[in-house]
């Protein structure tokens, strides 16, 4: 079985200052010395990409934007391309976040767009699924994801291959921001259902390949539970990664 490596990505979503990112990343990096089994990935606001780049060179932390347009350039007022990202120094992009989705009106075809646009580019997606509480309580979590999974990943289904590199985020919406976690069993539920639909839909050596992060108030104390279960490869961490002290706490979990 193909062992893989833990990665704990911070999406600080649209909320520190240039200056607060600086210092963030700065004691972040401070923070990794001597870190074993774990990459960590850091995705600050798009303006402060390139501080952040810098506060981390050398420090073997990987750098995210949280959002891309699916095309290279062209007249889309507002946007950012994926090639852009690449020229900031940026070499994933989390893509599809429940937040895009539900406050943006973001569709899975707009999704499917951009993990295709990345990957082309060489920018390594982080694409989100989760189901709602209602879409939880009204016992369709699977019949969702599958439909996220199936529209929002359609262009590499379609050609049979997923770039084994590319990330999967499991991050129930009930649980984001609210301090309610998914429980490691019923994380692990989900991320065995998107495991195997990678074997369905791909093949086993890229199920056995691709990591899928668990989000969703992930915090120090609930990390090493979720983190212990067989198929949760990683967190993507919103409120605990501005705070440099509990998001080293979680990087360093065990
Ligand atoms: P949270 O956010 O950790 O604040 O719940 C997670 C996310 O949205 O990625």
């Amino acid at each position: 079985m193909i062992k893989r490596r833990l990665l704990i990505a911070g999406n600080w979503k649209m909320n520190p200052s240039i200056d607060d990112s600086v210092s963030l990343a700065g004691e972040i990096a401070a923070g990794m010395d001597s870190l074993k089994g774990v990459d960590v990935l850091l995705a600050p606001p798009f303006t402060a990409l390139g501080v952040v780049r810098e506060a981390i060179k050398d420090s073997g932390i990987f750098l995210s934007a949280q959002n891309m347009h699916w095309k290279t350039n062209g007249a889309f007022t507002g946007e950012i391309s994926g090639a852009m990202l690449i020229e900031t120094g940026c070499t994933h992009v989390i893509i599809g976040h429940s937040e895009r989705r539900n406050l943006f009106h973001e569709t899975n075809e707009m999704i499917d767009l951009k993990a295709k646009a990345a990957s082309l580019l060489g920018l390594i997606p982080i694409l989100c699924v989760g189901e709602t509480l209602e879409q939880r309580e009204g016992g369709h979590t699977f019949k969702v994801l599958k439909e996220q999974l199936d529209l929002s990943l359609n262009n590499y289904r379609s050609v049979g291959i997923m770039p084994p590199s590319t990330i999967l985020a499991y991050e129930p919406v009930w649980a984001i921001g609210t301090g309610k976690t998914a429980t490691p069993s019923q994380a692990q539920e989900v991320h065995r259902f998107i495991r195997e639909w990678l074997e369905t839909s791909f093949d086993s050596k890229t199920a056995s390949q691709v990591r899928i992060l668990y989000g969703g108030s992930v915090k120090p104390d609930n990390t090493a539970d979720l983190m212990s279960q067989e198929d949760i490869d990683g967190a993507l961490v919103g409120g605990a990664s501005l705070k440099p002290d509990s998001f080293l706490q979680i990087i360093r979990f065990s």
